[in-house]
């Protein structure tokens, strides 16, 4: 890929233990504040990388990755972090890569509009780059063989999901893998500036009542799954 463009990829987690391993793995050259967040610019797997820990939540996710765009003009963006299941096949510790992302809390469907879709969007979902997909699967493979990988569908809202009916509603009316809190926000805006993007998560728990113990138990492995995962992904991306 880098042959013809080079690639700046912005790496964007909502916590600090979705950035940390990323942030002590790689070469930092120079390191920027804007607001709350700190922005580490360098290399991590020979790969020129931009890395933030953007918050919780769609609107903070959103701020950084315009920022990312706007101060040191990445190339491709990438989402990484954990989520709820949503999906039998996925346990705790799995990995769902984006092919898509929606938001499941968005709802002007009293003007008419289809559930999830905003107005200045002609359709639901953001989808993202193939070959990103293509990467972080043969990433996903090579470093956590034990995890199982699906491609699929991340439904993004600004709730915690954590009650049965909640979490079966997402599903059937989305049919999507995964519930999390960030990743429609940055598909939005990385389409809004022709940027491409993908989202890797790694499975904390299952979204639904069990999701308050499982969460907090796992949400550090899980967190490390995602992170060695997007290490070798940067490399896979420098190639
Ligand atoms: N991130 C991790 N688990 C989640 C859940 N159950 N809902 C929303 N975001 C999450």
């Amino acid at each position: 890929m880098s042959a013809d463009k080079s690639v700046k990829l912005g790496i964007i987690g909502a916590m600090d233990v979705e950035v940390e391993l990323l942030k002590e793995s790689m070469e930092v050259t120079s390191t920027l504040e804007r607001s709350v967040t700190t922005f580490y610019e360098g290399t991590l797997s020979g790969c020129e990388v931009v890395v933030a820990k953007c918050g919780i939540g769609k609107v903070n996710a959103a701020a950084c990755a315009q920022s990312m765009i706007d101060l040191f003009g990445v190339t491709h963006l990438v989402n990484t972090g954990v989520a709820g299941s949503l999906a039998e096949e996925l346990g705790i510790g799995d990995i769902l890569v984006s092919e898509d992302v929606v938001h499941h809390d968005v709802d002007v469907t009293a003007l008419g509009f289809e559930p999830c879709r905003l107005p200045d969007f002609p359709k639901v979902n953001f989808v993202a780059d193939a070959d990103m997909c293509t990467k972080l699967v043969q990433a996903c493979e090579a470093v956590a063989p034990q995890a199982t990988c699906v491609r699929g569908r991340v439904a993004s809202g600004d709730q915690f999901v954590s009650g049965a009916e909640q979490r079966s509603s997402i599903r059937s009316a989305l049919g999507a893998g995964c519930a999390e809190m960030e990743g429609a926000a940055i598909a939005q805006v990385a389409t809004l500036n022709e940027v491409p993007f993908v989202i890797l998560r790694a499975i904390s728990d299952h979204a639904d009542g069990s999701a308050v113990d499982d969460y907090p138990a796992f949400e550090r492995s899980s967190a490390q799954i995602a992170a060695r995962v997007m290490q070798e992904f940067a490399r896979l991306m420098a190639e």
